[in-house]
């Protein structure tokens, strides 16, 4: 009896170190946002992104550093962090790139 209680507080105390061990991974996996994501979602709730699409190489990111700065005043959900990792994804899309254009 004794014994099988040991056995059973070893297995606990291996599958709480698993776990500890893998969450700080795959939390930080998820954290790391994309940013073709952020646009798909916050950049069609007003308008397709069709709109963002005419513009694909031809603003450089300072320019998309004011478009993306200037949506989200009126509202796009991208959050103020990820304002930079946006416009530098939009700058270094080719014309035409999906998903952004259809
Ligand atoms: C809260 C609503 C809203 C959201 C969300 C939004 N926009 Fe806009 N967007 C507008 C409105 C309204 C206009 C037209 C008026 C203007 O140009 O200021 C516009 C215009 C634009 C234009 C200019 C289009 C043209 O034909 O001149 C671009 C580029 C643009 N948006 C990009 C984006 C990007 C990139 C995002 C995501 C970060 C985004 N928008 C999210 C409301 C929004």
């Amino acid at each position: 009896m004794k014994k099988a209680f040991g056995i059973l507080i070893g297995l606990l105390v291996i599958t709480s170190l698993i776990v500890l061990v893998s969450a700080p991974c795959s939390s930080a996996g998820s954290e790391q946002k994309d940013p073709a994501d952020i646009v798909m979602k916050a950049c069609s709730a007003c308008h397709d992104t069709g709109k963002v699409c005419k513009y694909l190489g031809k603003k450089d990111k300072e320019a998309w550093l004011k478009v993306v700065n200037g949506m989200v005043r009126k509202g796009a959900a991208v959050d103020q962090a990820d304002i930079p990792l946006v416009a530098d994804y939009l700058a270094g899309l080719e014309p035409g790139s999906k998903p952004v254009c259809k």
